[in-house]
């Protein structure tokens, strides 16, 4: 039930704080990251050479951000696929690959043709879920469950950040067992995962400044989302929220690409989203906006409390707080989420069931 919200959206968005805590809850050990669920020892986990990670939509997302965690920290190679490609391609596994499928709904039926094809290569397959008992759990080897309750809206949101948080589990418990990292280094990262509730609860209290920012979006045909390293993937998942209920044709591109190709697109009064929190990466990103800037866009930007050069170029600022730059994303996509919804709602659209989708899909 919808239990004073105006829709599903609204509530699954308002859900994400508590989901992350629960999934959280209890899971720094006294010798690092308890994962039980993964049915793997210290010694099988170091092995590990390979990871594919498939999945489709938002999932596919939640990987592109799993992968940066997994290799900046536990120096795993990971290739993530989109499962509907994957099934149909060449697959290059070794004696010691891992899947990983990520499927809020556990019953993709691409992601699960991916699992079982990998399985039968003789990979050990892990499942990110929601859904207790689905396909995915039942088919794999250890299935992690993000516990963020019914997901009824057709765009996912809670399950989005939860995942991410379940991928950066997996990342740490990996990076102990691999010997990539302490456990002191472990818990420092987990105390700025355990920030991430209240970081979306401060992007909540500031959701006027994505209702600040609709109208550039409203009448628009075409919107460029931009972004780099780990924001480059908030722009992707952006841009799909934005698309798929408020049916404006967003493009996320890596910021570096836009020159050599979208920019060809930017003309007076043109949107550019640009996702350009403070990290290692933030000035090159900063150059890109200027690039839009000069060709007349409209800059609505994702910044860091106190960025005053990205205040001075943005038309519209949606402020996150300061956080590590592997832990924004899961922060920084509440804005894009809200955004999207408030798009929608001024062009009068229902937002928890958009035209064409499916909640889960359910045929290949
Ligand atoms: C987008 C969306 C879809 C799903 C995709 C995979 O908001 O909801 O892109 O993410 O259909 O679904 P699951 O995660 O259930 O496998």
């Amino acid at each position: 039930t919808l239990g004073g919200y105006s829709d599903f959206m609204s509530k699954e968005i308002a859900e994400q704080p508590e989901a992350i805590e629960r999934l959280l809850k209890g899971r720094l050990g006294e010798h690092g990251i308890e994962m039980d669920e993964l049915d793997m020892t210290d010694e099988d986990l170091a092995r590990i050479d390979r990871i594919y990670i498939v999945a489709c939509g938002t999932s596919y997302h939640v990987g592109l951000i799993a992968k940066t965690m997994i290799e900046h920290w536990a120096k795993v190679f990971v290739s993530v696929e989109y499962a509907s490609e994957f099934n149909y391609s060449d697959v290059l596994v070794t004696d010691h690959t891992l899947c990983v499928i990520v499927t809020q709904s556990g019953e993709t039926a691409d992601t699960l043709s991916a699992a079982r094809r990998l399985k039968g290569m003789g990979c050990k397959v892990f499942a990110i879920t929601n859904v207790l008992g689905s396909s995915a759990a039942r088919e794999s080897d250890g299935t992690l469950y993000i516990q963020a309750g019914p997901e009824v809206a057709v765009a996912s949101t809670k399950a989005y950040t939860a995942q991410m948080v379940a991928g950066a589990l997996l990342a740490l418990r990996l990076a102990l067992a691999c010997g990539q990292m302490t456990r002191a280094e472990v818990e420092k990262v987990f105390r700025e995962l355990e920030k991430v509730p209240d970081a979306i609860r401060e992007v909540f209290r500031r959701s006027w400044q994505d209702k600040q920012a609709v109208p550039l979006f409203r009448d628009a045909q075409s919107a460029l989302y931009l972004g780099r390293g780990t924001s480059s993937t908030t722009a992707y998942e952006g841009a799909l929220k934005m698309k798929e209920i408020a049916y404006v044709h967003a493009e996320a591109y890596p910021a570096g690409e836009m020159k050599h190709g979208p920019i060809a697109l930017i003309q007076p009064g043109f949107p550019v989203l640009a996702v350009v929190p403070a990290d290692h990466v933030h000035d090159k990103t900063v150059s890109n906006i200027m690039e839009s800037k000069a060709r007349g866009a409209r800059i609505v930007a994702v910044a860091t409390d106190g960025d005053e050069q990205v205040a001075n170029l943005a038309d519209h600022v949606l402020w996150v707080p300061q956080m590590d730059e592997y832990v924004v994303p899961i922060v920084a996509v509440v804005h894009l989420q809200m955004l999207a919804r408030y798009v929608a709602l001024a062009k009068g659209l229902d937002v928890d069931k958009p035209r064409n989708l499916a909640k889960s899909v359910t045929v290949e």
